[in-house]
């Protein structure tokens, strides 16, 4: 693996000329290189030589992961296939967390469900500790039947969170409106199933089902477009097959096409938006609300 180091103090404009000039090619993720096993005593477990990795839920614990490095921007990937069957009042999240007390997040939570119905997809934003952006989505898919792609574009300029490489969230870095946008802190990969019956099926109506238990989530094919951050550097890096414009994540953008795949998703599966949510918000809508909410 080839990878450039920088000092994190030089001026962002020139960080990233240094990273559009620099070509890298890199292997693909090893669980047992990329993360480490943060909880859970025996219920979270890398096999197959790093290839997989179980995470598992019974009465008395759930299991989790986070990965080693901390990222500052990346395009961060990785197959989910979810707690099958009766998987009411399981969360299973993914996301990515700085550490801070006015913290940063892009949040992936898998609301589970009764045997053959939906799924929710929960998403969030937190900067400097607030967050408060929720927007939720069915899927168009049995997430449970096989794995699935879920991947966060974190550049600048904007957050795109993508379903099988089709976009169902973007949110814009507005701090030209006022609006704090995580930038600063660097992220962990964080992931865990664990038990959330008072709130996570039909608001809590539906308790999990113990008879069911272990509950098993399941990940694979980790991939980050990154940069990592190390003793106060930033080493850029790009682990796509075959990818030779190594930052093209760095200023990626949804073309008209992506925009019009995302407007297909909000349309057709997006069942919660904060954004619309005028009763919650009396005062009026968060600002950002104006220019993300596109739906
Ligand atoms: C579970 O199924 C019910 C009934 O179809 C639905 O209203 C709800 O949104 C589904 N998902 C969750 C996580 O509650």
């Amino acid at each position: 693996m080839t990878s450039f180091s920088c000092s994190s103090n030089v001026s962002s404009t020139l960080l990233i000329s240094i990273w559009v000039s620099s070509l890298i090619i890199a292997s693909a993720g090893n669980f047992y290189q990329d993360f480490d096993i943060t909880w859970g005593d025996g219920r979270a477990q890398i096999l197959n030589n790093g290839e997989l990795l179980t995470l598992s839920l019974d009465k008395a614990s759930g299991s989790g992961f986070q990965s080693k490095n901390e990222f500052l921007f990346g395009k961060i990937a990785m197959q989910l296939k979810l707690v099958p069957g009766n998987s009411a009042g399981t969360v299973t999240a993914y996301y990515l967390r700085s550490e801070d007390s006015a913290w940063d997040e892009i949040d992936f939570e898998f609301l589970g469900n009764l045997s053959g119905e939906p799924y929710i997809l929960h998403t969030n934003v937190f900067s400097q500790g607030k967050g408060d952006r929720e927007q939720q989505f069915y899927l168009w898919f049995d997430p449970t039947a096989d794995f699935h792609t879920y991947s966060i574009l974190w550049n600048p300029q904007r957050i795109i969170f993508y379903v099988d490489g089709t976009p169902i969230r973007e949110f814009k870095n507005l701090e030209s409106i006022g609006v704090p946008f995580p930038k600063n802190q660097p992220m962990r990969i964080q992931s865990s199933l664990w038990n959330a019956d008072d709130w996570a099926t039909r608001g809590g109506l539906i308790k999990t089902d113990w008879r069911q238990a272990p509950f098993t989530a399941y990940y694979r094919n980790f991939n980050a477009d990154a940069c990592i951050r190390s003793s106060g550097a930033s080493v850029c890096n790009s682990n796509s097959p075959g990818n030779n414009d190594n930052a093209a994540w760095l200023s990626e953008e949804l073309d008209s096409t992506d925009q019009e795949r995302l407007k297909w998703v909000q349309r057709n599966y997006m069942i919660y938006n904060y954004c619309s949510d005028t009763k919650r918000f009396p005062q009026g809508l968060p600002e950002e609300c104006a220019v993300n909410n596109s739906s």
